[in-house]
């Protein structure tokens, strides 16, 4: 089989890499607002979800059709695949990729999009595989801060909520590593930061400051990184009760945070960011979903014609 590059996980990502693709999705900013361009004409993309998605999946679909390629999608493979009829995944890749040029996948096991990718002789990109990573939900969220603060370089990076399980939040901390940041992780007990992305940190040099109580550091905050608690991730789910609300973000504590700081959030949210917040001009969240589909274009774009030399 031939080389194929594969977007499986945060690590393949240096500063580099970044910076370069972020000018690359501005560029893709500007055809979204004439409406798309014809550059993937012919291609195929397959997006295979094991997962719920709306906004994940919709966006690689929306990057593609931008871009002028087509699309096969399955939401609901774990139920309506043939994997339901004991299908490995190796052959499911192996089959897929007789059918698409690239293929987006998400699923529940950590490590299984990579062992999909081994069988294809197409790029795979990781939409998402369980608590472990979400690259490119990372790299949007990065986008949408360098956008917003000019830089990453000298940001304080609050991230708040569930630590251990959220993907999005292991996803941000390696991207961001390469930056100069000081990470302040605000998680009840239980839901702190995993350990070995605490270390990956500190040996990159990064600053850690830990708190249980938000209202306490907000005022430190440049970008405030919220997430849900991971229902579905929890095995006894009184556990999940018991954290649930943790943290709520509403006005009073806005007032506390930055006049200049900014609030993202993957979404979907269920209680931890109060509707109130949401007209506030430091709630980005609303935004994220449009930089997703601008850098998505752009890795598409790279993958499939490698046009971009310098990602
Ligand atoms: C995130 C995910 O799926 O990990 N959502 C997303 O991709 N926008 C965050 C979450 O589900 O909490």
């Amino acid at each position: 089989m031939h080389e194929v590059e594969h977007i499986l996980s945060t690590d393949q990502f240096g500063r580099d890499e970044l910076l370069a693709l972020f000018e690359q999705a501005d560029e893709m900013e500007k055809i979204l607002e004439v409406g798309g361009e014809d550059v993937l004409h012919g291609k195929i993309m397959a997006t295979l979800f094991f997962e719920p998605s709306t906004r994940t999946r919709f966006s690689f679909e929306s990057a593609m059709l931008r871009l002028g390629g087509r699309v096969i999608s399955n939401a609901d493979m774990a139920n309506t695949s043939s994997l339901k009829k004991q299908e490995t995944l190796e052959d499911t890749g192996r089959t897929v990729s007789q059918m698409a040029d690239v293929i987006v996948m998400r699923h529940p096991d950590a490590g299984s999009v990579a062992k999909l990718a081994s069988f294809c002789d197409v790029p795979v990109i990781n939409g998402g595989d369980g608590p472990s990573d979400h690259p490119t939900q990372g790299l949007l969220d990065l986008y949408t801060i360098w956008k917003e603060k000019g830089s990453l370089d000298g940001l304080t990076v609050g991230m708040v909520g569930d630590l251990k399980f959220g993907r999005v939040v292991h996803s941000q901390c390696k991207l961001l590593k390469e930056f100069d940041v000081k990470f302040i992780f605000v998680s009840p007990k239980g839901l702190e930061v995993p350990a070995e992305i605490a270390e990956e940190l500190a040996d990159a040099g990064c600053e850690i400051e830990l708190s249980e109580n938000l209202e306490e550091i907000i005022e430190k905050m440049d970008v405030i990184s919220m997430t849900r608690v991971q229902e579905e991730r929890f095995e006894d789910k009184s556990d999940y009760e018991k954290y649930a609300g943790a943290y709520v973000l509403d006005e009073s504590l806005m007032k506390k945070a930055k006049n200049d700081a900014i609030v993202i959030h993957p979404l979907p949210r269920v209680d931890e960011i109060s509707p109130e917040v949401d007209e506030d001009p430091r709630a980005k969240y609303f935004e994220q979903p449009k930089n997703g589909v601008a850098v998505r274009m752009a890795l598409l774009k790279k993958l499939l014609i490698g046009e971009n030399d310098n990602l």
